[in-house]
């Protein structure tokens, strides 16, 4: 069946979810999203929002930190923007319905992660981003012009060239004219026009080995925005959180909130020595690039494949309360944190770049915006401040609003796009191949596209992606579309997208650490693909 409509949103995390219900105001809206509704990185979103309500912090302050962790490469201009329209947003996510913690004087019980000069961050106990995806869905359920199908896998943007034009990277009006999407179910491919089309598909932490990330974190908008000839940028800066739990039998990997170090936690070695004021005078709580890379070394150091996290010297009553879902985890795997050590290791957990959009959302394609951790725009700089992300995916979502409220008016459906032809494929019986192809990838990643790079690991890893590339395009090219193969040729698209930029950049700086170039460059450039 094919649809049309004014507003099509994919993806049903906080970044879809927010537009969705202002969009609805304007005329009718479609979310398709790949799995169950509430199935995103929002939902697990533990720490909280990073926001200036109390009145000993500032937005200067904010907006300092926010540069420091993204080590020179932040848009000033953005980080403003985002700081100071935060308060507003969050606001609204208040009025929808969202709680945040407060202390019994009525005050809101601001808890503190890495990078922060302050305790800022909103919080629901350490289940913050359930809390939020559970107030937007109830909005989006009451509201008649919203439409959500469930189990709709976004497989390709539509634009000329699906009218045999040709485009390609210098073409300068690339237009969106809606997506082909796989109904999982039926197992047909639908052709959805919409004369709005927002991306917001979430990250791409599936493109390694150890992610905090859930599965449908596979950078697939990412992947159809490049494809269709949008532009990318600073894809070498993937942010591995320092404290997932070691659990080499679980993936993906549970993470332990920075709340936890923000709260009093201290990283220690096996002997029980703390490290971190070794490595950078604001110990457990520097920026997250920092202490992952120490963690990194330590364990190199050490040989074991994890070091330890302590709070045990908080109360248990202070524990239970502020991080009652933590707690019961690690019960379930026999660890008592009010008195065990809890064993952690980094795992991949954020894309701080994405589909490159400008500072009202816009992408290099007319008519699709991109929102949330999908997209670039230039808050993060080389590495995100903890707790921002689910900040700046609303202040977007309100932004692309009032941007695409201006030209929705003047855009009419592209009415002769042709339907989804797969009259030359099978049926695949070999779908373990995918699965093999997709571990291989994931490793490679993680073996040679981690903390630490060099020119030699990126040069083996583009050379084995190549091989991956090839086989994985001719399996696509003969075979009737599934999720599992569609979701192997994003992350594969994806992982070349990083280890092409992080050949790029010829220094370090945020997250991107190579042995190779180990300073800062003098020149500060953004890397566009
Ligand atoms: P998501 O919430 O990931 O939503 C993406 C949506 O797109 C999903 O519904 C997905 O199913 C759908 N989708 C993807 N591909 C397709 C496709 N091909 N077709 C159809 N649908 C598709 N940030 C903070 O600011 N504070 C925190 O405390 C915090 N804690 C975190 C803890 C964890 C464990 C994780 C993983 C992340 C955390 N983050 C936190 C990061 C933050 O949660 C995410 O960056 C943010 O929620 C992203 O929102 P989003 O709407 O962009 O994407
Ligand atoms: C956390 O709770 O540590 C995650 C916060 C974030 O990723 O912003």
């Amino acid at each position: 069946m094919d649809r049309k409509v004014d507003f099509l949103v994919v993806g049903s995390g906080i970044a879809g979810l927010s537009f969705a219900l202002k969009a609805a105001k304007l005329g009718k809206v479609l979310i398709v999203t790949k799995a169950n509704e509430d199935e995103s990185n929002t939902k697990y979103a533990q720490g909280g929002v990073a926001v200036v309500t109390d009145e000993t912090d500032s937005f200067e302050k904010h907006i300092e930190d926010t540069l420091i962790a993204g080590d020179g490469l932040c848009d000033t201009q953005v980080v403003e923007n985002v700081v100071k329209e935060g308060p507003a947003r969050i606001n609204e996510l208040i009025a929808y319905g969202t709680s945040f913690d407060k202390e019994d004087s009525g005050e809101y019980d601001l808890a503190r992660e890495g990078g922060h000069s302050m305790h800022r961050i909103l919080h629901y106990k350490d289940i913050t981003g359930y809390e939020i995806e559970r107030a937007l869905l109830d909005q989006i359920h009451a509201n008649p012009n919203i439409e959500i199908l469930t189990h709709y896998f976004a497989v390709d943007l539509i634009t000329q060239h699906h009218l045999g034009i040709h485009v390609d990277k210098r073409s300068e009006n690339i237009n969106c004219y809606g997506i082909y999407a796989l109904n999982t179910k039926s197992k047909v491919v639908e052709k959805i026009l919409s004369k709005v089309t927002l991306m917001a598909t979430g990250g791409a932490g599936h493109v390694y080995s150890s992610t905090t990330n859930p599965t449908i974190a596979t950078g697939d908008g990412i992947a159809m925005v490049y494809r269709a000839k949008g532009k990318v940028r600073n894809m070498e800066f993937i942010q591995f959180h320092p404290t997932a739990l070691y659990n080499p039998r679980e993936y993906p990997a549970f993470l332990i909130s920075e709340a936890v170090r923000g709260f009093g936690g201290i990283l220690r070695r096996a002997n029980g020595e703390s490290f971190m004021e070794e490595y950078d005078e604001r110990g457990s709580l520097a920026p997250r690039d920092i202490v992952a890379r120490a963690i990194d070394a330590e364990m190199k150091k050490s040989g074991l494949d994890y070091v330890y996290l302590d709070i045990t010297h908080r109360s248990k009553a202070d524990i239970l309360s502020h991080f009652p879902n933590i707690y019961e985890k690690c019960l379930s795997v026999g660890l008592d944190m009010t008195k065990d050590f809890i064993p952690v290791s980094p795992a991949a957990h954020y894309l701080c770049g994405g589909i490159m959009v400008d500072e009202y959302g816009a992408t290099s394609i007319k008519s699709l915006y991109a929102c949330g951790e999908c997209s670039s725009t230039g808050l993060h700089g080389a590495n995100r401040l903890a707790s921002n992300s689910l900040l700046e995916a609303a202040v977007y979502a309100h932004r692309i609003f009032e941007d695409a409220s201006k030209i929705v008016g003047s855009i009419d459906y592209q009415e002769d796009i042709p339907s989804w032809d797969d009259s030359n494929t099978q049926l695949s019986n070999e779908d373990i191949l995918v699965t093999h192809n997709l571990r291989e990838t994931q490793k490679l990643m993680s073996d040679y596209v981690g903390i630490v790079r060099s020119d030699f690991r990126l040069e083996r890893a583009m050379r084995r992606l190549g091989l991956l590339h090839e086989e994985t395009e001719s399996f696509y090219k003969n075979t009737k579309l599934s999720v599992k193969l569609c979701e192997l040729r994003n992350v594969i698209q994806v992982a070349y997208l990083v280890v092409k930029s992080a050949t790029q950049r010829k220094e370090s700086r945020g997250l991107h650490y190579t042995t190779d170039y180990p300073q800062h460059a003098n020149i500060l450039e953004d890397t566009i693909l």
